[in-house]
């Protein structure tokens, strides 16, 4: 339900241009949602956010209830954020304190989505006894696929780690103190992508807060095939895991930025 405030309305239009399901029409001067309209709101709230004099109300949420626009990130600082974001393996075993996790969950808000469907869900796994209930299981199977010898017999090459395995070293789980999980309804529109940018801006913010992350690539794999392994995360009826990052404080100190070659890049202009 949109309302639009007559009185502070100065007829500029800027909410018709911004609506990109173009559900906004001029009545009497004034802009009115067309009739039927509402099916078609994608409650991207731009309207909301465009509006210079603050004359529209969209649902429940004021122009009061937004976020002033605020300074960004010079483009040297984003560049370093960045260059500097490294994959860490090695955590200290400090929890993250309540107020930084509640800043992290917070700002997965913000996260796009296709169709701004918005019906991403994090699970937040917190601290050592909750890392274990999914440590524990998926190192477990993990241990009994390395007896089974399958992987000796597909390449050698595996051969140090798999036996880093068998002694019981934790290469899936990292003892990370913390994990982050991202599921999506499998019929989201773009249920294949969501979580992965909700994941992405995680990991960046969270390094401005001084953490450490690492995508964990086996964690997704066993959580989609395994549902033993998934049932501790108790993710609603119809979704599907989209995407796993570990996190806390690094036990680990980079000195400088990595060198990576260019990524091929081809331009089209006519
Ligand atoms: C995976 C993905 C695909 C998207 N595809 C389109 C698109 O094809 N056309 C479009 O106009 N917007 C597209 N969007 C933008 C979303 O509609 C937009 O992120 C959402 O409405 C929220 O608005 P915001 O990004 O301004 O917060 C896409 C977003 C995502 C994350
Ligand atoms: S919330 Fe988005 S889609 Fe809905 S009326 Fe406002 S601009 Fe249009
Ligand atoms: S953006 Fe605000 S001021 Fe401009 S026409 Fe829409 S409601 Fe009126």
């Amino acid at each position: 339900m949109i309302s639009v405030n007559a009185e502070l309305c100065t007829r500029c239009g800027q909410c018709l241009r911004v609506c990109t399901t173009e559900i906004f029409e001029m009545r009497d001067g004034i802009p009115a949602m067309t009739d039927g309209g509402e099916d078609y709101c994608i409650k991207c709230q731009h309207c909301l956010a465009v509006c210079p004099v603050g004359a529209i109300t969209l649902n429940d949420k004021t122009p009061a209830d937004c976020a002033p626009i605020g300074p960004l990130p010079s483009p040297e600082h984003m560049l370093n954020l960045l260059r500097q974001r490294r994959s860490i393996r090695h955590f200290q075993t400090t929890p993250v304190e309540p107020d930084i996790l509640a800043k992290l969950q917070a700002a997965l808000a913000w996260s796009p989505t296709g169709c701004n469907d918005h019906r991403l869900y994090a699970v937040l796994v917190n601290g050592h006894d909750a890392m274990a209930s999914f440590r524990e299981p998926t190192l477990r199977l993990l241990r009994w696929v390395v007896k089974t010898r399958i992987p000796q017999l597909i390449s050698r090459r595996l051969n140090q780690v798999l036996k880093r395995i068998l002694d019981g070293e934790d290469v899936i789980f990292r003892q990370a103190p913390h994990m982050v999980v991202v599921a999506t309804p499998k019929n989201a529109p773009c249920a294949d992508i969501d979580p992965t940018i909700a994941l992405a801006q995680f990991e960046l913010y969270a390094q401005t807060l001084g953490l450490g992350t690492l995508w964990c690539g086996f964690a997704y794999f066993a959580f989609r095939l395994f549902r033993h392994l998934r049932r501790p995360l108790d993710l609603p009826k119809g979704y599907r895991v989209g995407g796993v990052l570990l996190f806390g404080y690094p036990d680990i100190t980079f000195h400088r930025a990595t060198c990576p070659d260019p990524v091929l890049v081809k331009n089209i202009s006519l």
